[in-house]
C-alpha cells in the first residue's frame, strides 16, 4: 500500500516482519553491489530488528550475498564500550556478525565509549571520509525504528538534533549521563537511497497512527523522515498497525 508516497506493508506478527525486513535487505544489497560493488548500511538498535540481524546470518539469506562488498554503520550508538548490553554494535556483531564474513575493516562502528563530543566527531570524520564522493553520505538503506515518543536513531522531540542541518552526526546528552548517546542526523538519514522503519507491537499503536496520519510531524522527530531522493518503506506487524486506515 502507498500512503502519502511512502510505501507501508502490513504482514502479521513479528516474525513476518523480521522475514519482510531480511527479503528488503538482501534485495537492496544485491541491487547495490550490482549496481556499484558495494553495499553500505545503517542500522539502528533497539529490540525491533534482533531477529532481522540473527536471520540474516542463516540460509538462506545469508547465501549468495558477497559480504566482502558490506560496509556497516550505525545510526546511533549509546557512550558505552563494545561488549556492552546496550551497545548497539554488540547486538549486531552478536546476532549477525559472528555468523558472516564481514571484514573488520568494512564494520564502521561508533565509538561509544569515548563520549559524546569524541565519539560523534570520529564518526562524522569517518563518514566524511568513506563518503568522500558526496557531500552527504548516501546510504543504499538505513533502518529506523520508531521509539513510543516518535524518536528515531538517538534523535528525541524537541531534541537539537531535530533542527539540525549541519552536521551528520551529533552528541546526545542524556540523564544520567551514563545514557549519553550519539546520533547521525536527519541530513544523512533523509539523503539514503531507501529507508525503511521496522515497527511492531500495541506500544506503537499511537505514535504510527499519529505518524502516517501526520499528525505532529513537527514534534515527532519520526515525522520529519523524508526520503530527498530515495524510498520510504514502513514494515508494520498487524498489532502496530491497528489503528491505521490504509
Ligand atoms: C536504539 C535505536 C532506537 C530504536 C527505537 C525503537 O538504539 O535504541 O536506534 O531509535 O530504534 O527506540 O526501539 P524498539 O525496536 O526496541 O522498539
Amino acid at each position: 500500500m502507498s500512503k502519502r508516497g511512502q510505501e507501508v506493508r502490513v504482514v502479521p506478527d513479528d516474525d513476518a516482519l523480521a522475514h519482510a525486513a531480511a527479503e528488503l535487505f538482501t534485495t537492496c544489497f544485491r541491487n547495490a553491489v550490482a549496481s556499484h560493488n558495494r553495499f553500505t548500511v545503517a542500522v539502528s538498535g533497539g529490540s525491533t530488528p534482533r531477529r532481522l540481524y540473527a536471520l540474516l546470518g542463516l540460509p538462506p539469506y545469508c547465501e549468495g550475498l558477497d559480504w566482502n562488498a558490506l560496509h556497516l554503520f550505525w545510526v546511533d550508538e549509546r557512550c558505552v564500550p563494545p561488549g556492552h548490553t546496550e551497545s548497539n554494535y554488540t547486538l549486531v556483531r552478536d546476532t549477525l556478525l559472528s555468523r558472516v564474513p564481514v571484514p573488520e575493516r568494512n564494520v564502521h562502528r561508533i565509538r561509544g565509549e569515548e563520549g559524546p563530543e569524541r565519539a560523534a566527531s570520529l564518526y562524522e570524520k569517518e563518514l566524511k571520509t568513506f563518503f568522500a564522493a558526496s557531500e552527504v553520505p548516501v546510504f543504499d538503506l538505513i533502518l529506523l525504528g520508531v521509539g513510543e515518543d516518535g524518536h528515531i536513531a538517538s534523535i528525541f522531540p524537541g531534541s537539537p538534533a531535530t533542527r539540525e542541518t549541519t552536521q551528520l552526526v551529533m552528541p546526545v546528552y542524556r540523564d544520567p549521563p551514563e545514557l549519553n548517546r550519539v546520533t547521525m542526523t536527519l541530513r544523512v538519514l533523509n539523503n539514503a537511497g531507501q529507508i525503511a522503519f521496522l515497527v511492531a507491537g500495541d506500544r506503537k499503536q499511537n505514535v504510527l497512527h499519529d505518524i502516517l496520519s501526520g499528525k505532529h510531524t513537527r514534534t515527532s522527530p519520526a515525522g520529519l523522515v523524508q526520503a530527498m531522493h530515495g524510498k520510504l518503506s514502513w514494515l508494520l506487524d498487524e498489532r502496530a498497525a491497528k489503528k491505521l486506515r490504509l
